[in-house]
């Protein structure tokens, strides 16, 4: 999550990335922030519009089954499951004491596992298992290149029934980018990402499912979520601590009233978050209704 607060955070560790720190890092968050949504994002307003976001598109597509990778302490799992009560949600992270946390708070329609990414089809649990829902949330940032990360969107797409859909929210250098090019405006420094991150390419992922179009997954869906929150929270409000000398606070009511804004298509997409909806190539056998996609 890029952004400032006032909450002390051990984000600021500079460190080389290796999956072992990173693996730490969320280990001792999960130690940290117990079952709070702040284990994993120390935006509240941000949170609510992505988990928003992604209820809106999991409500429009098949859904019996759904697998939420990298799904930190379940918080956003919960909300999944508590929403498609019908539905079994799995989620799965390579954080044991994240996945100590999640099981905490089960309820009857999930579960959790201790699972890695880059090797979800190879996992014992997983084994033989197939979903309709595929999703990462913030996960796929964590590993170190490209490289890595289309391993990972590989991966995840074994996973899924042959009509079942990808769900990936994740962070894009080119929407922080953007961010950091209208703060340049305003006199406000680069938001950088935080050292255990390392932010998709847009064009690298567009590029690389137009590369497997036809043979593996399709796009079919792109949103950029929260773009008029992003311009509000981290520019207008930024502008004026910056005015008045004091730090931003996640909390003030001026993000609140920002976070009810709806995002508004890709008109500038400023926002760092996305949400890249992708479509199983193999066997589609089912249409649905994806113009309920945006509604
Ligand atoms: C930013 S948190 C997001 C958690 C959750 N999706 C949410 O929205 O609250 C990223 C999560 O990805 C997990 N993660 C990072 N690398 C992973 C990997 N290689 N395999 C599985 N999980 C991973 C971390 O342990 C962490 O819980």
């Amino acid at each position: 999550m890029a952004g400032t607060a006032k909450r002390k955070s051990s984000r600021s560790k500079i460190s080389p990335q290796s999956e072992g720190d990173v693996r730490a890092f969320w280990d001792q968050q999960a130690k940290e922030h117990g079952p709070s949504d702040l284990a994993t994002n120390p935006d509240p307003h941000y949170r609510a519009l992505e988990i928003e976001s992604i209820l809106r598109v999991i409500s429009a597509i098949k859904h019996e089954t759904i697998l939420d990778v990298g799904c930190g302490n379940g918080y956003t799992t919960r909300a999944i499951a508590k929403k498609f009560p019908e539905s079994e949600v799995t989620g799965v992270d390579f954080s044991e004491n994240m996945i100590n946390e999640a099981t905490r708070l089960v309820t009857p329609n999930t579960d959790f596992c201790v699972a890695d990414i880059l090797s979800l089809s190879r996992n014992e649990i997983l084994r033989g298992r197939k979903y309709d829902v595929v999703l990462s949330t913030r996960c796929l940032i964590n590993l170190a290149n490209w490289e890595e990360q289309k391993i990972g969107i590989l991966e995840m797409r074994k996973m899924l029934v042959p009509d079942g859909r990808m769900i990936l929210v994740e962070n894009v250098q080119e929407g922080l980018d953007n961010l950091n090019d209208l703060r340049a405006k305003f006199g406000l420094e680069k938001i950088e990402p935080p050292w255990h991150n390392k932010y998709l390419p847009n064009d690298g992922i567009r590029a690389f499912i137009e590369e497997i179009k036809g043979n593996l997954l399709s796009m079919e869906y792109v949103e950029n979520i929260g773009n008029l929150y992003y311009l509000l929270s981290r520019v207008l409000y930024a502008k004026l601590c910056k005015d008045q000398g004091i730090e931003p606070d996640y909390n003030n009511p001026i993000n609140a009233i920002a976070s009810q804004v709806p995002t508004m298509g890709e008109y500038y997409a400023c926002s760092p978050n996305y949400m890249f909806v992708l479509k199983n190539e193999i066997g589609m056998s089912a249409q649905w209704d994806t113009k309920k996609l945006s509604s």
